[in-house]
């Protein structure tokens, strides 16, 4: 007897795993598995919310024209070149999905973002990995590894999990290196962590002055809406157009974008989100550091950190989860012998850093 199949390859696909929240006998616990923002949401934006409730039962306008009048109005775009989505997740996949099928190559770096060869496969195409260099995407590897074949081209700037990015001259000599027909995407889920690196761009100028250049960005990590789901990219007009006939019509939910424009607006609250996090980070690496630890100079709201075997990260993840904490493990990027831990409030970031102390058999 046959059963219905899926499509070839989408069976291969090994199914993206969260970051853990639950520690078994643990009540209390302090979850840095997953990049949130450390606060949660704007009060403006849990108003919002409440507010979208009262309205639940109509359908939202998949356009989101206040939204995106309210991005295009503070970064100088135009609306028709914004296009929102569930999350950016679901930008990556209509990306996949129009751009790319069978026999099609997608192209990132060896420690990029999951959700590229995910979405990748999902669409019949081939991921292509290229590999870094010192944790850090390498150009001279990316334009290496171009064949006839490749159609997008994915960089997270800041990467996920290593923090580390490309500067803007070496996004500017990738996207040179590449044929006008490939798609560069900078995924700058981070950039509103990014303070005082004038050599990082978000590729949002880039984006302006190409025809195949595309920026995403998300509310879910400073805005604190993971669970709302809303990202948003800039893009030539082609692409939009292409992106309008793919994207499901009420794809983004009205409390999401009711919920996006309170927290967009609230520019006092991630002012303090983004100074707890300048502070934060820094101190967080220098800590670790301290301890012996290599950690990268990321630029987002997390650190990754190396221990020296696989066995002495698992361990790790074990003290830390016996202290309360969840920190993410990311083998499935290939770093098994790191950690990834997001930064928390300044008592989360304490108990962080006494329990790899502890683990480390640092004395003070
Ligand atoms: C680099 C990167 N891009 C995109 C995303 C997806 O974010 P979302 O779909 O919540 O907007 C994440 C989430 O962790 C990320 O780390």
């Amino acid at each position: 007897m046959t059963t219905p199949q899926p499509q070839p390859g989408i069976l291969d696909i090994a199914p993206y795993k969260g970051g853990e929240s639950k520690i078994a006998g643990t009540e209390k616990v302090i979850k840095l598995s997953s990049n949130e923002g450390a606060f949660g949401p704007s009060p403006a934006a849990v108003k919002a919310l409440e507010q979208a409730a009262l309205n639940i039962h109509r359908y939202p306008d998949g356009h989101a024209p206040d939204l995106r009048a309210a991005i295009a109005g503070r970064y100088g775009l135009e609306p028709s070149r914004i296009v929102l989505g569930a999350g950016s997740d679901e930008i990556i996949n209509m990306l996949c999905q129009a751009y790319v099928g069978p026999g099609d190559e997608v192209l990132y770096s060896e420690h990029g973002f999951l959700m590229y060869g995910i979405s990748a496969m999902a669409a019949g195409a081939t991921p292509v990995k290229a590999p870094e260099t010192d944790l850090k995407a390498d150009v001279d590897n990316l334009l290496a590894a171009v064949t006839d074949n490749t159609r997008l081209v994915f960089i997270a700037n800041p990467n996920n999990p290593t923090g580390t990015f490309l500067t803007a001259d070496e996004l500017a000599r990738l996207r040179d290196g590449l044929r006008d027909d490939i798609l560069l995407i900078v995924d700058a889920a981070y950039a509103e962590y990014v303070t005082g690196t004038p050599t990082y761009t978000d590729g949002m100028d880039m984006v302006r002055g190409a025809d195949n250049v595309v920026m995403t960005r998300t509310f879910s990590k400073m805005y604190g809406l993971g669970g709302a789901r809303l990202g948003w990219a800039y893009m030539p007009e082609a692409v939009a157009a292409v992106l309008n006939r793919v994207r499901g019509p009420f794809n983004v939910s009205v409390p999401a974008q009711m919920a996006g424009l309170a927290a967009f607006n609230d520019t006092a609250f991630t002012d303090m989100c983004r100074a707890h996090n300048d502070e934060w980070l820094k101190r967080t690496q220098d800590a670790l550091r301290q301890l012996g630890l290599f950690v990268p100079d990321g630029v987002g709201n997390f650190v990754l950190v190396r221990f020296k075997d696989v066995a002495t990260a698992e361990a790790a993840d074990e003290h830390l989860k016996s202290n309360g904490i969840i920190a993410r493990r990311v083998a499935g990027y290939g770093l098994p012998d790191c950690l990834r831990i997001t930064i928390g409030k300044a008592d989360e970031m304490e108990a962080v850093i006494a329990a790899l102390r502890d683990f480390m058999g640092a004395d003070t």
